[in-house]
């Protein structure tokens, strides 16, 4: 086996906590890089649906080990909970999960700013899950954040706590916002870091031994390619790198330890939040929806959603670089008469075959379209490449060559079964 980063190659929500699990068959270890539980992964075992948001997706599967690496923020409250959630559920957490001791904190203050950032900007908003990502990474890059490692040293961490309470109340106070008590802000984290203390530990040095044994580890990435502080649509991004770079520098993990990259994307194109989308299409949206698909495993927001946009995964395919394709959610597709796909932009007289850096110029961008005939069957039972439809396979034959990687997965379902392997 190998060292696999896995992306995702859109703007989130490709679908990766399903692919995720299926990969985690063949892995040791699996390892959350960066983000926090802005991220929602859903997976599907039988009729229960698990949907985690911190923890590796990996959990799921017994005598596999998960790490949540040092590029992660951690909120030790929602972890808490997400802990006892899976305990309750019967899934073993004990002895098989371990946090990076580095990994930054998410507190109340970093959420209340969240939300004022975006009420102070109206019309401007980000559309961010408000759950504090883009202020926790602020204090990170402002060498004023607390780490895990602060958490479960209790007399040190409330001493930094009363400073960092205090400093951001002025803040929330000037703009008008209820300031947070100190007090109740340290019981619930004593409490938090109490519960996580055994999971605490150096898991650079960790996962690093793991390789020299000869250990397999899959990076499981979240959010997607363009959502990436660097390479997203700034600033309609997150806070963290979400490309296949940042699952080096969220884990310690170098990058010639990593054997390849596999880029997730649906048959179509969806994002929550704002920023520009070139393939929104309404129709195409109404159609999902109805379906009762595409609502955010976070925070229950409809999907915006639109065709596939090649123009985009190409990209991706470029600044991750992506060896293999898993292409999801093809029976969302199942009823569609024709099916269009963006193979270039147009904007202001020029034709573009990259996605340009600059937002407003991106939002200009009208999408150039292929056409293909809709396959209009369902593909949900199919459990192998032949037995797909031929529309089916050239269509997606034809995504991934625009895409410019080769085509490893197709997924038309949300359960394991319901993976097709290339
Ligand atoms: P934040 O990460 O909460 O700061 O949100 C910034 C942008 O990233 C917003 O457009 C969010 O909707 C988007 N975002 C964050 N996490 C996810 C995710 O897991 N899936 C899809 N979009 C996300």
């Amino acid at each position: 086996m190998a060292n696999t980063i896995l992306v995702g190659a859109q703007w989130g929500d490709e679908g990766k906590g399903k692919i995720i699990d299926v990969l985690t068959e063949t892995a040791d270890i699996v390892v959350r890089t960066q983000g926090g539980n802005n991220a929602g992964h859903t997976v599907f075992l039988g009729a229960q649906k698990y949907v985690l948001h911190l923890v590796p997706s990996g959990i799921l599967r017994p005598g596999k080990r998960c790490v949540i690496g040092n590029g992660v923020v951690v909120d030790p409250v929602s972890l808490v909970e997400e802990i006892e959630g899976l305990r309750k559920l019967g899934v073993k957490v004990d002895g098989n999960l371990f946090i990076s001791e580095s990994a930054h904190l998410v507190f109340p203050y970093h959420r209340a700013l969240d939300e004022q950032r975006e009420l102070r900007k109206g019309r401007n908003k980000i559309g961010t899950t408000k759950r504090g990502i883009g202020p926790a990474y602020g204090d990170k890059a402002a060498r004023a954040g607390l780490r895990m490692i602060d958490l479960v040293q209790p007399d040190r961490f409330a001493t930094l706590l009363r400073q960092r309470i205090q400093e951001n109340n002025e803040l929330l106070r000037a703009w008008g916002a209820p300031p947070l008590s100190y007090a109740r802000v340290q019981a619930a984290y004593r409490a938090a870091g109490d519960a996580l203390q055994g999971f605490v530990s150096n898991t650079v040095v960790m996962l690093n031994e793991a390789i020299r044994r000869g250990e397999n580890l899959l990076f499981e990435g979240a959010q997607g390619t363009f959502l990436d502080i660097d390479h997203g649509t700034y600033p309609f991004v997150t806070l963290s790198n979400t490309t296949a770079g940042g699952a080096c520098t969220g884990s310690g993990v170098p990058p010639n330890r990593i054997d390849r990259v596999v880029g997730v994307m649906k048959a179509y194109t969806t994002r929550v939040g704002e920023g520009p989308l070139p393939t929104e299409n309404a129709e195409v949206a109404d159609m999902l929806h109805a379906l009762g698909r595409e609502f955010g495993a976070t925070t229950g927001r409809p999907r915006r959603c639109g065709w596939f946009d090649a123009v985009a995964t190409r990209h991706a395919t470029m600044v991750n670089g992506i060896d293999k394709l898993a292409v999801t959610n093809i029976d969302g597709l199942d009823s569609v008469e024709t099916i269009k796909v963006c193979v270039a932009y147009r904007a202001g007289g020029r034709q573009y075959e990259y996605v340009p850096t600059d937002a407003p110029t991106l939002a200009a961008c009208r999408p150039v379209y292929a056409e293909f005939p809709g396959w209009r069957c369902a593909t949900g039972q199919a459990r192998s490449w032949a037995a797909l439809p031929t529309k089916t396979r050239q269509y997606l034959k034809a995504i991934a060559e625009l895409s410019g990687a080769r085509l490893g997965l197709a997924s038309v379902g949300p359960s394991r079964e319901q993976t097709i392997f290339r």
